[in-house]
C-alpha cells in the first residue's frame, strides 16, 4: 500500500486549443482516478501544465507572424480554462516558461552533467541555409521509412508512431522555409541511453530496479508493455538533450559551449511535472519532494500512446541518472480516439474542439466527459461519433439517469412531502438486481457496498470504461426496483413496504450522488443539492459511505429533509446533432479548399527581426565578375573570379541552372565578402554573391548602378 500517489497528465503543447483527443486519451482518465483517490481519502497531488517549449511552438509563432511568447501565453491561458470547464481537477496547472521551471530544469542538466551521464559530440545535423538554422524534431519533415507517410516529422511518424531521428526521413524539407537542408556539424551532449538499456528492460518486464520490486509488470497494459519492448529491441542509442535553439531553457551557462544551445523539449517537459509539484508544495505550504523522492509514493503519468517511449524509457533512465528520485509505478497511457471514422487532426480541423463544446453545450460538460469515457481508447483505437453521442446521452444519461433520480424525488415529496421515510427492515420487497429476487433492505445495503468495491476495483486497475458501466448498473438496478414494485400502484394498500422501496431507493440516489463523482462532478454536485447532503469534500466521502453499507447502515437518514429536484440531463434533439455534423463537414471542406489552391503569395515570409549589430557584422562589397566556368561534375554550380578591387577571389555560386558563364562575365554584383570560407566540389570559395530570387526560384542580378568601384562597402 502507498501512502501518497503523484499522478500526472501529459503537459499539452501550448499551441492549440483541446480537442477531444486530448480529452478521452490522458485527462479524462487521469481526473477520475484521481478523483477516485480523493473520494478514498487517500493523500494525492494531480499536476500539470503547459508544455510551452519545442518546435511545436516556435514553427506555430513562426506561421502566425509573431512571438513563440505571444503563443504560449495565448493558449496557456486557454488551455486552463477548458480544463477548469470541462471539471478536469488538477491540483496546479503549471507552465513550462516559469523561471521555476527553468531553474529546475537546468538543475537536472547540471547533475547530469557532473555524474558524467552525457557525452559531448559534434555530429552533421540538417541546417536550413535559407534561414539560419539547424533543423531537429519539428523543424524538419520528410517520407517516413517505416510506412513512407510524405509528412512525418524528425523526430517521430505521426501515421504509424514511429519515433524517428532527421536522417531517417527520406527527401527532408525543412518546416521553416520548405527548402532542402544541407548537414553541418555542431556541438551536442547526448545521454547514454544505451548504457541504461539493461536496467530499464529488467524494471519495465519484472518491475524491479536496484534490487527492489517497484511494480507488477501485469499491471501495466499489454500495448504499453509491448511498445517500451519494441524500442529495447532495436537498442537504446545515445540521445540528444540539446538543440540549437533560441526559445526553450538554456543550457547552464557555465558549461563550455552553452552559448546558443537550449535543452530538448523531451527533457525539460517531463521535469515540469516536478516544478509544478514543488510550485503546488509553494503556493500550499506543503514539502514536495516526498512526492518525488520517497519510495511509499506511486507516481502514475496518464499519457497517449505516442507519449509512451518518453515516460517509459527515457524519463526514468533522467531520473534513475539523477539518482534521488522514484520511478513510475504505472503508465497507464490510452490509444487514439478516432471521430467519425476518421484520425483525429489539428491540422485538417478534423476534430471537436473542447472549449467551442463548452459554449455550445453549457451545463451538458458532464455529456461529453460520459460519452468520452464511454468510448475510452484504453486498449485499442476507439471512435466518437455525433450520432452515438446523442444516443448515449438519451438512452443511458436521460432514460437511465436523470429518469431514475427523477422518479425518486418527486414521488418522495409528493408521498414523504420530501423527507426520507422511516422504515420496518424486516419487510421484504421485489429487489432490482434480478426479475423475481426478493429483496431485503439489509441485504440490499449490502449488495451496494459489493457494487461499489467493484467499481472502486476497475478505477485502480484503470479499467475506466467497466467501471462507468458499473456505476450506471446501479442506476439501473435502482430503476428496476421502482418498475418491479410500482409504489405508484401498491403506494395506497401497502405503504410500509412502499416506505422501504423508496427509501433504499433514495440509498441509491445518495451513493450514486458520491460514486458519480470521478465520471459526471458536475452531476454529483447537484446530486447532492437534490438531496440536500453537503457537498463532497474529496477527502474520503465514498470510504465514509462504504463504511456504513458495510454493517448494513443507510448512508441517508430517515426524516431527513431532501432538496427539489433539479433538471439533471435532458434530450439531445436530431437539430443540434445535425449542426455539429455539419459544422464537422464545413471545416473540412474550408481545410479541403484550402489545399487545393495553397495561398498563392509571392513574397517569402520575413525572416525573424534581427538587431542592428547582427546585421553591422556583414561585409557586403562591390565586385565584378572577371571570368567564369561550369565546375565539373556540378549541375548548380559556376567557379567565379571576382575583382574585389583589393584582390580577386574564388567563389562558388549556385546560379548555373540560372545563367550560362557568357552571361555572367562582366557583370558588376553585390557580394557578402567575410563569409565563412567552405569547400566545395574541392575548391574553396571565398565568399557569396547576392541575388533575388521569386516565388518561382527565379534569379535576378543584383548589381550597383552608377559605375561604381570595386570593393566598396554596401551599408
Ligand atoms: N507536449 C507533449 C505532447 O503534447 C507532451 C509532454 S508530456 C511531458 O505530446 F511529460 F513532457 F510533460
Ligand atoms: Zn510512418
Amino acid at each position: 500500500m502507498k501512502k501518497r500517489y503523484l499522478v500526472t497528465a501529459a503537459l499539452p503543447y501550448a499551441n492549440g486549443p483541446l480537442h477531444i483527443g486530448h480529452l478521452a486519451g490522458a485527462y479524462l482518465p487521469a481526473d477520475i482516478y484521481v478523483r477516485y483517490l480523493r473520494l478514498m481519502g487517500k493523500d494525492v497531488v494531480f499536476v500539470c501544465g503547459s508544455d510551452e517549449h519545442g518546435a511545436a511552438i516556435t514553427v506555430k509563432a513562426r506561421k502566425e507572424g509573431t512571438t513563440p511568447r505571444a503563443i504560449v501565453d495565448k493558449y496557456h491561458t486557454m488551455l486552463k480554462d477548458t480544463f477548469e470547464k470541462i471539471g478536469i481537477a488538477f491540483d496546479i496547472y503549471h507552465r513550462t516558461s516559469e523561471p521555476i521551471h527553468h531553474q529546475t530544469s537546468q538543475d537536472f542538466f547540471r547533475k547530469l552533467y557532473e555524474k558524467q551521464e552525457f557525452i559531448e559530440e559534434t555530429t552533421e545535423q540538417y541546417y536550413d541555409e535559407s534561414v539560419g538554422q539547424f533543423l531537429a524534431d519539428r523543424y524538419i519533415v520528410g517520407t517516413c521509412p517505416i510506412c513512407a507517410n510524405p509528412d512525418a516529422y524528425g523526430d517521430q511518424c505521426e501515421k504509424c508512431g514511429s519515433t524517428l531521428s532527421p536522417t531517417d526521413l527520406i527527401s527532408p524539407r525543412s518546416m521553416l522555409s520548405g527548402s532542402v537542408p544541407v548537414k553541418r556539424p555542431t556541438k551536442h551532449w547526448f545521454l547514454r541511453l544505451d548504457q541504461h538499456e539493461q536496467w530499464l528492460r529488467e524494471w519495465i518486464n519484472t518491475g524491479q530496479a536496484d534490487g527492489k520490486q517497484l511494480h507488477d509488470p501485469a499491471a501495466w497494459k499489454n500495448h504499453v508493455l509491448g511498445q517500451c519492448n519494441s524500442w529495447l529491441d532495436q537498442g537504446l542509442q545515445p540521445r540528444a538533450m540539446t538543440r540549437d535553439l533560441e526559445w526553450g531553457v538554456a543550457v547552464p551557462p557555465e558549461i563550455p559551449g552553452a552559448e546558443g544551445k537550449k535543452l530538448y523539449v523531451w527533457l525539460d517537459a517531463p521535469i515540469g511535472y516536478i516544478s509544478a509539484t514543488k510550485q503546488w508544495a509553494l503556493d500550499n505550504g506543503r514539502d514536495w519532494e516526498p512526492y518525488w523522492k520517497s519510495d511509499d509514493t506511486a507516481l502514475i503519468h496518464f499519457i497517449g500512446k505516442d507519449n509512451i517511449v518518453f515516460h517509459c524509457l527515457i524519463f526514468p533512465a533522467i531520473l534513475k541518472a539523477h539518482g534521488e528520485f522514484i520511478l513510475p509505478v504505472n503508465v497507464p497511457a490510452n490509444q487514439f480516439l478516432n471521430l467519425e471514422g476518421r484520425k483525429l487532426s489539428t491540422s485538417k480541423n478534423w476534430a471537436v474542439w473542447v472549449h467551442e463544446y463548452c459554449e455550445e453545450f453549457k451545463g451538458q460538460e458532464d455529456v461529453l466527459r460520459y460519452n468520452m469515457i464511454k468510448k475510452m481508447p484504453e486498449q485499442s483505437d476507439s471512435e466518437f461519433t455525433w450520432k452515438g453521442f446523442q444516443e448515449t446521452n438519451n438512452n443511458e444519461l436521460v432514460n437511465n439517469l436523470a429518469n431514475f433520480v427523477n422518479r425518486v424525488l418527486v414521488l418522495s415529496h409528493k408521498y414523504y412531502n420530501g423527507i426520507v421515510p422511516a422504515i420496518n427492515p424486516d419487510l421484504t420487497f421485489k429487489s432490482g438486481w434480478e426479475p423475481d429476487k426478493t429483496g431485503q433492505y439489509d441485504e440490499e445495503l449490502h449488495l451496494l457496498h459489493r457494487k461499489l468495491e467493484e467499481l472502486g476495483a476497475e478505477i485502480v486497475r484503470f479499467d475506466f470504461r467497466e467501471a462507468l458501466g458499473t456505476l450506471m448498473e446501479i442506476s439501473s438496478a435502482g430503476n428496476a426496483l421502482l418498475q418491479f414494485n410500482e409504489p405508484w400502484k401498491t403506494e395506497k394498500e401497502n405503504p410500509e413496504m412502499v416506505k422501504v422501496v423508496m427509501n433504499l431507493a433514495l440509498q441509491y440516489v445518495a451513493v450514486i450522488s458520491v460514486a458519480a463523482r470521478p465520471f459526471l462532478p458536475f452531476a454529483a454536485e447537484k446530486l447532492r443539492a437534490m438531496l440536500n447532503l453537503n457537498p463532497l469534500q474529496d477527502r474520503g466521502d465514498l470510504l465514509d459511505i462504504l463504511n456504513e453499507l458495510v454493517e448494513g447502515n443507510p448512508v441517508i437518514q430517515p426524516n431527513h429533509a431532501l432538496g427539489q429536484a433539479q433538471h439533471l440531463f435532458g434530450r439531445i434533439p436530431d437539430e443540434v446533432i445535425q449542426k455539429q455534423i455539419d459544422k464537422l463537414t464545413a471545416a473540412e471542406q474550408a481545410n479541403q479548399a484550402q489545399n487545393i489552391q495553397p495561398s498563392p503569395s509571392k513574397y517569402a515570409p520575413l525572416k525573424e527581426t534581427i538587431q542592428f549589430d547582427d546585421f553591422a557584422k556583414m561585409d557586403i562589397r562591390t565586385g565584378t565578375i572577371l571570368t567564369a566556368e561550369k565546375v565539373e561534375k556540378s549541375k548548380k554550380l559556376l567557379q567565379l573570379s571576382v575583382d574585389m578591387g583589393f584582390e580577386t577571389r574564388t567563389i562558388l555560386s549556385g546560379i548555373a541552372e540560372h545563367f550560362t558563364p557568357e552571361e555572367v562575365v562582366g557583370k558588376q554584383v553585390i557580394v557578402l565578402a567575410n563569409l565563412a570560407p567552405r569547400v566545395m566540389m574541392g575548391t574553396e570559395s571565398q565568399g557569396m554573391i547576392l541575388f533575388a530570387e521569386d516565388a518561382e526560384g527565379k534569379l535576378g542580378f543584383v548589381s550597383p548602378t552608377g559605375g561604381w568601384p570595386n570593393g566598396m562597402g554596401v551599408k
